[in-house]
């Protein structure tokens, strides 16, 4: 395996950087897609359907229109050709629900858009709204959690012979986890502003992939992609929810278009249930056989998550499982099963979080079979190479993340006999703990650099910061090869008009931007210096090698002396700016693409504490070691990895959506009954990141950390609840009423 070094950081990179558009934010003045306002701008509110399956035999309108500031109610009849993605599409046009809004009369999901009312207001809407008449024919729907194989299972991946090893083991475990449906809550709802001018539209849109939004957009309106611009200028938080078009924006796209007046449409929190995607449930059967010292023979995982009636997005439970642990035996397959439920979309760590659910509480289950520890467990069983693709990992330090985890922790402390520890509060503890990967990757991205005669910087690409620190990063990386100081660099992003840039999702932004920054600061220093060169200029008749930059000035090497600023040189020779470009492909086009294994690593160790008189669970604290490649900024990457264990603490113990099996709706559809673990809920955290660069992954070795965090938090904290309680919860979430069979006293 490549091993690496820790590298030192660098003037700018790898420090704790405050984030740049923070002033912004923090003084309101940062403009979220819903704060865009135009003259003229009508509001419209969608009308949702009131039955999960069946079809719409009437829809009446009049009394709407009648309303006071309607200006118009659109329904199928009226609402103007919106069209299909073409379905094989190589990526380029990635939607979850492919059917455009009101193309038919069939109902499929709870909620679904019938009509769209357009008003002055957005009070009048919502009035008028409620006076749109609709007539269902409906039938029962099915939306029942439990689910049986529809047919033959995908395989996802594939070694050896499951079957046979699994019988032939000493030591198996044969278990079912399942994790619910989870909506996507962050603070901003879904919005969309549409400006038509008769010839293009200028979306103001929230989402995680401006130029896949542009590409969709066009082709289901119907116009040249030329025709289409897409800003994005601040996410209050994606999730995945915000990755891929939702219905409600081609509606108010529809509607600028029909009325020739900008269109704003927010979703309602209601609708965040309904409409906007969840992350399917999962249902996932673990089979693992291992001799007597705790060596893995065979790991099996077959499952299944919902699917809508009429999309196809599955939960890749395994997108960890393959290369986690070294086994000769290996098995994943995965299915659909169809449900009246609305389509499902990706969420944090889509595949990997449901996934290491299963296998990592199977893994302390069969820890606790053997008498062993679940460290031990996992220390035996750590690959050498990725057997799932025979080849070697770019950089991984798996068991750095669990010795250094366990050292910070205190585990060695550890009592393994189910509740036998005990706080400083005479509380029962139980500690627990979880290994954890995501996939590493790089997009194709292009960025332009411009260096000005007022020795300023400017990036430009179109990219989008979603809450995660792009904005910072990237003028991180223009300080970095331009020497030129942070609050002279501006970044510009979130425009699809700019230089085509990657989505955020996978975690795979940073890394993506990286080479292209580089390239583009290059080239756009290297005509700095041909300009230093010229005839009459301060370093004529010099050749490029003779001269060096360092900290945003030039110097002939080897002479003493000041230097020249990048900016005088320019102002010098009456050039207000340069502009250097820089261009780099996805990560699967390298040379050696195919000859190494690409991911991040981590662990979680848990304390929870139980207080069994009151049946009152905490989770304490939570130790979290990640090798998630060089860190760029230590700040926002810290905050990633916080607000994922405190999703991940949610997802143990409170996230579920669910529906009413009597007419397939959302039941729990606001921020009151869909509990997300708030302030009062956080446990002391203890984040480090190990800062192995990564090298083969681009020149400074960084891979992301947005999703990597979430995953492996929620069976870190159901295994420190067996360990407390001696119940074994393989259903999320953990309820206290599971807690109750509990037969440890305090
Ligand atoms: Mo992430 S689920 O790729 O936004």
């Amino acid at each position: 395996m490549p091993t690496s070094t820790p590298v030192s950081g660098t003037p700018f990179i790898g420090g704790r950087f405050a984030r740049v558009d923070g002033p912004l934010k923090v003084s309101g003045r940062a403009e979220y897609s819903s704060d865009f306002n135009f003259p003229g701008l009508l509001h419209a509110v969608p009308v949702c359907a009131t039955i999960a399956a069946g079809r719409i035999t009437r829809i009446d309108t009049h009394r709407a229109r009648g309303m006071p500031g309607v200006h118009e109610v659109f329904t199928r009849s009226n609402i103007g050709p919106l069209h299909r993605v073409p379905e094989h599409n190589h990526g380029r046009m990635i939607i979850d629900e492919h059917r455009p809004p009101l193309e038919d009369d069939v109902i499929r999901y709870w909620g679904q858009y019938v009509a769209l009312v357009v008003a002055d207001t957005f009070e009048q809407a919502t009035a008028a709204a409620r006076r749109v008449e609709v007539d269902y024919q409906s039938h029962a729907p099915d939306v029942r959690m439990h689910m049986q194989a529809q047919g033959k299972l995908d395989v996802d991946s594939t070694r050896g012979d499951t079957d046979a090893a699994f019988a032939r083991a000493p030591v198996t475990v044969d278990q079912t986890y399942t994790t619910p449906i989870e909506t996507h809550n962050p603070i901003e709802l879904h919005a969309s502003v549409a400006t038509w001018d008769g010839h293009s539209f200028t979306l103001y849109e929230t989402t995680q992939s401006i130029m896949n939004h542009r590409r969709v957009m066009a082709a289901m309106l119907g116009v040249p992609v030329e025709r289409m611009r897409i800003v994005m200028k601040f996410l209050g938080s994606g999730f995945g929810g915000k990755l891929w078009p939702w219905p409600h924006a081609l509606l108010a796209a529809a509607a600028a278009r029909n009325l020739r007046r900008p269109v704003k449409l927010v979703v309602s929190r209601k609708m965040m249930f309904e409409d906007v995607g969840h992350r399917p449930n999962t249902q996932q059967r673990m089979r693992l056989g291992a001799d007597r010292d705790g060596r893995l023979l065979t790991l099996q995982q077959d499952y299944l998550c919902h699917a809508a009636r009429n999309e196809d997005n599955k939960e890749p439970c395994g997108e960890a499982t393959p290369f986690l642990y070294s086994t000769p035996n290996l098995r994943v397959t995965g299915g659909v099963v169809r449900r009246d439920i609305a389509p499902s979309t990706a969420m944090r760590g889509p595949g990997a979080v449901p996934g290491l659910f299963a296998v990592e509480s199977a893994m302390d289950e069969l820890a606790v079979t053997l008498g062993m520890d679940p460290v031990a467990l996992r220390l035996r069983n750590e690959p050498k190479i990725d057997e799932s693709r025979n080849v070697p990992f770019s950089s991984r330090h798996m068991t750095e993340c669990l010795t250094e985890g366990a050292k910070k922790f205190g585990w060695h402390q550890r009592n393994p006999t189910v509740g036998s520890m005990r706080g400083d509060d005479n509380s029962v503890l139980g500690w627990g703990m979880a290994s954890c990967a995501w996939m590493a990757a790089r997009l194709p991205a292009q960025v332009a650099v411009e260096l000005d005669a007022d020795n300023a910087a400017r990036l430009t690409c179109a990219t989008q910061d979603i809450g995660t620190g792009t904005y910072t990063v990237l003028a991180q990386l223009v300080a970095e090869y331009t020497g030129i100081p942070l609050d002279r660099i501006t970044v510009e992003i979130g425009d699809s008009k700019l230089p085509p840039g990657p989505l955020s999702g996978g975690s795979m932004v940073t890394a993506s931007v990286i080479p292209a920054t580089r390239q583009a600061a290059e080239a756009a220093l290297r005509q700095v210096l041909q300009v230093s060169t010229q005839h009459g200029a301060v370093f004529a008749g010099a050749s490029l090698d003779d001269l060096r930059v360092e900290g945003g000035r030039v110097y002939r090497k080897g002479a003493a002396g000041p230097g020249r600023t990048l900016g005088s040189i320019l102002a010098d020779a009456h050039l207000e700016r340069v502009t250097g470009k820089g261009s780099s492909g996805s990560s699967d086009q390298d040379a050696d693409a195919d000859k190494l294994s690409f991911h991040s690593y981590g662990a979680h160790f848990v304390e929870v504490r139980w207080q069994p008189r009151i049946a009152r669970l905490r989770v304490h604290r939570v130790v979290t070691v990640i090798d998630g490649g060089r860190i760029i900024n230590a700040r926002t990457a810290r905050n990633q990895i916080e607000g994922a264990i405190v999703m991940g603490l949610g997802m143990a113990l409170f996230e579920a959506t669910e529906y009413d099996d009597r007419n397939g709706a959302p039941i729990n559809s606001n921020l009151a009954d869909y509990l997300v673990a708030s302030h009062a809920d956080q446990p002391h955290l203890d984040i480090t990141f190990l800062d192995h660069p990564d090298f083969a992954l681009n020149p400074l070795g960084a891979r992301g950390v947005g999703e990597i965090g979430l995953a492996g938090v929620a069976p870190a904290i159901a295994n420190a609840v067996y360990h407390a309680t001696g119940v074994r919860v393989r259903e999320l979430p953990i309820r206290i009423e599971d807690l109750l069979a509990s037969r440890v006293t305090a």
